[in-house]
């Protein structure tokens, strides 16, 4: 059994960067092999992890609809498993499938079903796997998976932001999605206040996390390097190596 954690939340709220950090952190303290699943359509995890995806799901999909009209004795769920698995990128301590968009004619519903299905006999070979989730709650739907160790929502400092943390319960029912823990982290905080922290006992959440600003976390961004040559003394990636990874099962 692999130990999953999903992280969701809106846009630009820092989803891409602290999967990156959970993976760098979940590698470097030895839980590895990590699966890392990018299933933001927009989203470049890749280079957060020093990789480079050639091939989405979405993308091999048709290729695997391509090579079923020439090669009709085998089934088409194989062909699409072998197409799948040709598409996950191999890093040092962690392998990245990119799941892009659903391409080509043959319906959503088939192929999502099809996508979460080998997504979830792939997951098996890990023991760790970490998604990063297209922007919007209602986005991490049961397209990708249906059950999550760890639910993680990242929500900004600002009043709306803070606003839609306070519905989070609500949110996490409707977004249909079984979860083991919901884990809520506010993140870019420039100055601490006491809401920060009586938003804790309020939502009931799991646990809340507050990540600071941190410049050399902008800095790794803006220059597209990989997360895992963040010194670990930065204090973004302490914290989530002690407050989210290491009391992972
Ligand atoms: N703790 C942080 N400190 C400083 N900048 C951050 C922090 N977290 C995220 N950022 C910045 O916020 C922007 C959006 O982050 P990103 O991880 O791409 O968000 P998302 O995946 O949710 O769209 C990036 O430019 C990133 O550098
Ligand atoms: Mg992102």
């Amino acid at each position: 059994m692999s130990y999953s954690i999903a992280i969701t939340g809106k846009g630009g709220t820092g989803k891409t960067t602290i999967a990156a950090l959970i993976v760098a952190a979940l590698t470097r303290s030895g839980r590895r092999p990590v699966l890392a699943v990018d299933a933001d359509p927009n989203a470049c995890l890749d280079a957060a992890l020093g990789v480079k995806v050639q091939n989405t799901v979405g993308r091999v999909r048709e290729d695997a609809r391509m090579l079923s009209s020439q090669h009709p004795d085998v089934s088409k769920r194989e062909l699409l498993e072998l197409k799948i698995s040709e598409s996950l990128v191999e890093g040092e301590d962690f392998d990245l499938i990119a799941m892009g968009r659903p391409e080509g004619p043959g319906g959503y519903c088939y192929a999502n079903n099809v996508l979460r299905e080998v997504l979830k006999e792939i997951s098996e070979n890990y023991p760790y796997v970490v998604i990063d989730n297209e922007a919007g709650l209602e986005n991490l739907s049961r397209r990708i998976v249906r059950r999550v160790d760890a639910l993680l929502v990242v929500g900004e400092p600002s009043r709306n932001g803070i606003a839609t943390l306070r519905r989070i319960q609500a949110l996490a029912e409707e977004m249909n999605i079984e979860y083991g823990k919901l884990i809520v982290v506010i993140n870019r905080i420039y100055e601490m206040k006491d809401a920060f922290y009586s938003l804790m006992k309020e939502i009931g959440a799991d646990e809340i996390i507050l990540l600071p600003h941190d410049d050399e976390i902008r800095i790794w961004n803006e220059e597209g390097r990989s997360f895992f040559s963040i010194p670990e003394n930065n204090a973004v990636y302490r914290k989530i190596h002690d407050a989210i990874v290491m009391p992972m099962a």
